[in-house]
C-alpha cells in the first residue's frame, strides 16, 4: 500500500458516514494524463450499502476529471455482485475481460466509464 500511495498522480479519499468519526471507507485512483484508474475501492462492513461507496466512487470521478481525466477504468470480479451492481448504477460499462486474474480462478472484467465533454458535477 506504500508503495501504491508513492506513485505519482495517486489519489485518495476517506469517506464517513454522518456525524460518524471514524472513516467507514476509502477509494484509491490513480491518474496519468487523459486517463484514470480505481485501484482500490472498499467500505467496511457496518457501514455497507448507505451510499458511501457510490459517494466515494462519485467524488473520485469528479477529482480525477478535475485533473483532465476523460475516462475512469476499473477491474472488478464477475463473482463480485455488489460492486458490479455499484459500477452498473454509476454508468460503468464493460470493455474487457481478464480471464482467471484473480487468485480464486475467477475472471475480471474491466470496466469504464467515459466523460469527455462532460462537466465534471454531470458524472
Ligand atoms: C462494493 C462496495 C464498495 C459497495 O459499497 P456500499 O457503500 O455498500 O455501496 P452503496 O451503499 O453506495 O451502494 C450503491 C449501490 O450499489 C449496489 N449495491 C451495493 N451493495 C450491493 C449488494 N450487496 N448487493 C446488490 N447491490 C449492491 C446497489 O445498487 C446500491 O444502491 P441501493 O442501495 O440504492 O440499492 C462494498 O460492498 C465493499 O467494500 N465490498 C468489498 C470490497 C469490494 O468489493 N470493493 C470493490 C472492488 S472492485
Amino acid at each position: 500500500m506504500a508503495a501504491v500511495l508513492a506513485m505519482p498522480g495517486v489519489l485518495v479519499g476517506l469517506g464517513s458516514l454522518g456525524e460518524e468519526s471514524v472513516p467507514g471507507g476509502f477509494v484509491i485512483g490513480r491518474v496519468a494524463a487523459d486517463e484514470a484508474e480505481i485501484l482500490t475501492l472498499a467500505v467496511t462492513g457496518t457501514a455497507r450499502r448507505r451510499g458511501l461507496g457510490r459517494a466515494l466512487l462519485d467524488w473520485m470521478a469528479s477529482q480525477v476529471a478535475a485533473h483532465g481525466a476523460g475516462r475512469l477504468i476499473l477491474e472488478v470480479s464477475a463473482g463480485n455482485d455488489a460492486a458490479r451492481a455499484l459500477y452498473r448504477g454509476a454508468g460503468f460499462t464493460e470493455i474487457g475481460r481478464r480471464r482467471a486474474y484473480y487468485p480464486d480462478g475467477s475472471d475480471a472484467l474491466v470496466l469504464e466509464r467515459v466523460w469527455v465533454g462532460q462537466e465534471p458535477a454531470a458524472l
